[in-house]
């Protein structure tokens, strides 16, 4: 087995930093080699904020993934997230001038640099291009327009954006722990890649990945992109408010909200637990009303904005589209059945859909983006590894959203 055939995969989460090592054998099976976990520290809502807290952080992954692989791992994909990030919509033109009218590779990606060439405002970066829909002589909905006979290409297309120096320094930091960047890759949209069905990609589904910091939601329809957005908010503001409610410490406050968390809905009311004030040196109790009371107005918040701003879309506003929960908050108990009574819809929780190969472990909506991040390598193996049309035609077999995930 060849080392082209490696892929890892990082996760630069709040809560915890994630790598995980895989393979991809000559029939095109995968096979998870590695994984290795470090508290996120030096990271926030998508942002480094102690530059050698994230680089110990990083090592520490990239050190247990190596132990428990025995590989040297020297790259990786990397997902990144965060508000800065934006979704904008572009258009390009190009006009055949030679004597065949065959609309060629060439002139596709000709007419999508057309649209990556507009004016970006200063400081941001694009890191994906997504094409939405080709039109050719005036005939839109054309998905894939070589080899037809035509005169003007035009392009829609999705430009994913990003701050650069945010990025600039996430990079950095990998760079730091000893891997080189292979590609930094918006992480929800290699969640959609690992969490979704084909089908729900089709007839339009909304993600919510609930992590410790942030809220990922992304729409998607037709097989690609309607909507992304990132929240400042996550798993962390519930840890948060029962410390300040209750005056423990974080700690304490996330093993209480991780034991009894939103499970107390299934309680009874007067159920006692045991915390320790800060300065204190006795427990108390507190009753599972007085939990609910401060955890369930803040999970509610959460989903509501999320759905607030999913509902910004026709997509999600029609009844048919599902949701799909991943990310650590998403396994609160009760909480799939409060978003379904809240949105009134399906609600189902985001494990990777594709199970081939993978530690049982990572079947976990946690791990879901991490999974997603090694589905987006072996994709850019795939396109690499072959050219021009044969590359854009194993990219459409695994599904449009993948040909579209386009690299910047
Ligand atoms: N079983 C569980 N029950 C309740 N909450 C949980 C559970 N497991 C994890 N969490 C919460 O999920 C959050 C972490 O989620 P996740 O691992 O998806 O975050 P992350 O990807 O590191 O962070 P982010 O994406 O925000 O940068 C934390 O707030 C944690 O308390
Ligand atoms: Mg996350």
């Amino acid at each position: 087995m060849s080392e082209r055939n490696i892929v890892v995969g990082l996760d630069l989460g709040s809560h915890r930093v994630r790598l995980l090592v895989a393979q991809v054998d000559d029939q095109g099976r995968h096979k998870v080699l590695g994984l290795g976990t470090a508290p996120g520290e030096g990271i926030r809502k998508g942002l480094v904020v102690d530059f050698d807290a994230a680089v110990a952080a990083i090592s520490q992954a990239r050190e247990e993934a190596e132990a428990s692989s025995g590989l040297e791992i020297q790259s990786a994909f990397v997902g990144v997230g965060g508000q800065h990030f934006r979704v904008i919509r572009s258009e390009g033109v190009h006009v055949k001038d030679g004597p065949s009218r065959e609309i060629s590779a060439e002139d596709v990606r000709q007419v999508v640099r057309v649209a990556r060439g507009l004016q970006l405002p200063a400081g941001l970066r694009i890191l994906h291009t997504l094409p939405v829909d080709f039109i050719l002589d005036n005939r839109a909905g054309i998905e894939d327009p070589v080899g037809m006979d035509g005169v003007r290409l035009q392009s829609q297309v999705l430009l994913v954006l990003g701050d650069e120096s945010i990025l600039e320094n996430s990079a950095k930091a990998v760079r730091k722990a000893g891997l080189e960047v292979e590609g930094l890759v918006f992480r929800p949209l290699a969640t959609a890649m690992a969490a979704l069905t084909r089908d729900e990609k089709d007839s339009g589904t909304v993600l919510l990945d609930i992590g410790e910091g942030c809220t990922e939601i992304l729409v998607l329809h037709g097989g690609s992109l309607s909507h992304a957005e990132v929240l400042p908010l996550g798993g962390g503001n519930v840890t948060r408010d029962l410390s300040i409610a209750l005056s423990i410490s974080l700690s304490d406050a996330e093993r209480l909200k991780m034991d009894f968390g939103a499970a107390l809905s299934k309680m009874d009311d007067d159920m006692a637990f045991p915390i320790t004030q800060l300065g204190a040196s006795e427990e108390r109790h507190v009753t599972a009303r007085t939990l609910r009371g401060i955890v369930d107005p803040r999970l509610k918040e959460i989903l509501e904005l999320a759905w607030d701003r999913a509902q910004r879309t026709e997509v999600a506003r029609r009844p048919s589209t599902g949701v799909v929960l991943c990310g650590g908050a998403s396994l609160m108990p009760g909480l799939s059945s409060l978003a379904a009574e809240l949105f009134d819809r399906g609600v189902r929780l985001g494990e990777p859909v594709n199970r081939e190969g993978l530690l049982a472990e990572l079947q976990d909506p946690r791990y879901t983006p991490l999974v997603g991040l090694l589905n987006y390598g072996f994709q850019r193996l795939i396109e690499e590894g072959s050219e021009g049309g044969k590359a854009r035609r194993s990219g459409r077999a695994v599904g449009r959203i993948l040909k579209a995930f386009g690299r910047g």
